[in-house]
């Protein structure tokens, strides 16, 4: 399915000195002990996960892709970048058939925010509102926002058969506006945090309604946890190994590499993973990214040349979805003669052969390669749960809880302070 290549990590790795270290770590996780318990809930989903509402969610998808012409999916973070890293990695970056999906609540942009409540001006949109506390300011205020336009333009009756919101079964304000106004909801269980969720409704129904096989996403989760679960040769565990060795040589930084435009949300989810589990009690791998060849104009030199602190993951994908011939032409100009006939997908993989030399030989960067051959749902759930585990496992290996996010609030107060916030009777 995907194939972790270290050739080119440019360190020994002692995988058998991990080796009891990881066995522990791994029954901490299957027994659902160690630190951040309550949160192990994603680890056995793909085999456990609630049918009843998965068949809801396909239903629920169709008749939204029948009536609607636009979804708008609020959220932030956990509740946000999966779904928008799923549809983006499999439908691309331009308008398909089916409805549109956009995307708001992940930020306080007035611009951004203005814009798209004057687009929907003129669209049949529903919207799918995902939360789990159900109070995230950026994703309440956009809610509200959507909400009032919703009801402006349909009335009140109509704009509640369009709203779907998707949070935690019993708690938060949104459960709360939920049930008063008789929204469909969509669980999102107690035991999975927002960042371990996209294999929940908080990914599925965005997904389904972008037209993408949900059956065979969950399908590909089961068979990463299966291949998974009590084989410590699995790559999961080896790629936490090597970054764990790297951290520990001083490289500071993880960058990720893609070569496609329509995998940068990708990265932007790992970050996400990595940077809220990992980066705790001052220690963890400071996770960053950068799309090839467009960043090879900016960032390259640095990487090539400038500090030595990071090493590089590339997830290269080598059938692209799509593909374009260069064409021939008499005068041949521009001088690109010597590419006709040659597809695009070609040149965009020299391009990556050729920056891992530059980069490894002259550069002396560690490079970790994962060779994909096609991005495909089924592909995306294994990424998903791949990840999702090696992240809790290369925690687990700082002796950090993975699950937990206690920096994430300290902004908030300030804000909430800022603001005039009323503190809660
Ligand atoms: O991983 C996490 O738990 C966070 O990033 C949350 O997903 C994010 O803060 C959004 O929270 P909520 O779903 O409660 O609105």
């Amino acid at each position: 399915m995907i194939r972790l290549n270290y050739d080119n990590v440019l360190a020994t790795i002692d995988f058998e000195k991990y080796r009891s270290k990881l066995e522990k770590i791994n029954e901490g996780i299957n027994q659902k002990k160690g630190a951040g318990n309550d949160y192990l809930g994603w680890a056995d989903w793909p085999l456990h996960y609630d049918k009843k509402e998965f068949n809801l969610i396909k239903e629920t998808a169709l008749m939204i892709r029948e009536t609607f012409d636009t979804l708008v999916v609020t959220g932030i973070g956990g509740s946000y970048l999966g779904a928008r890293a799923a549809i983006e990695a499999i439908n691309g970056l331009l308008p398909q058939k089916g409805p549109e999906i956009i995307f708001l609540g992940h930020t306080f942009s007035p611009t951004l925010t203005a814009q798209t409540l004057e687009y929907l001006k003129t669209k049949n949109f529903a919207i799918n509102v995902i939360s789990k506390s159900g109070t995230t300011t950026e994703t309440s205020i956009a809610f509200r926002l959507l909400k009032q336009l919703l009801i402006e333009k349909v009335g009140e009756a109509n704009a509640n058969k369009a709203i779907f919101a998707t949070t935690d079964a019993k708690t938060g304000a949104l459960r709360k506006l939920a049930t008063q106004n008789g929204y469909t909801t969509f669980t999102l269980p107690s035991d999975i945090g927002g960042r371990y969720s996209v294999l929940t409704a908080v990914g599925l129904l965005p997904l389904a309604v972008a037209g993408i096989d949900i059956d065979d996403l969950m399908a590909g989760a089961l068979k990463a946890r299966s291949e998974s679960v009590d084989n410590l040769d699995h790559d999961l565990y080896k790629y936490a190994v090597i970054r764990d060795t790297l951290y520990r040589q001083n490289y500071k930084s993880e960058l990720y590499v893609v070569y496609e435009p329509q995998y940068a949300m990708f990265n932007e989810w790992l970050k996400q993973l990595y940077g809220e589990s990992e980066g705790k009690e001052k220690k963890g791998l400071f996770p960053t990214s950068v799309t090839f060849s467009t960043d090879l104009h900016s960032l390259g030199q640095f990487i090539q040349d400038g500090s030595p602190i990071l090493f590089e993951t590339t997830l290269f994908v080598e059938n692209p979805n799509q593909d374009v011939v260069i064409p021939s032409e008499k005068e041949n100009l521009d001088e690109l003669n010597y590419l006709a006939g040659k597809n695009l997908a070609l040149v965009n993989k020299q391009a990556f052969k050729g920056t891992l030399a530059a980069h490894v030989e002259d550069g002396k960067v560690p490079n970790l390669v994962f060779e994909i051959a096609t991005l495909d749902a089924h592909t995306l759930g294994y990424m998903f749960y791949f990840f999702m585990r090696s992240c809790a496992v290369s925690a687990y290996l700082l002796d950090i809880n993975p699950f937990n996010q206690p920096g994430v609030e300290v902004y908030k107060k300030n804000m909430f302070a800022l603001l005039g916030k009323p503190s809660r009777k």
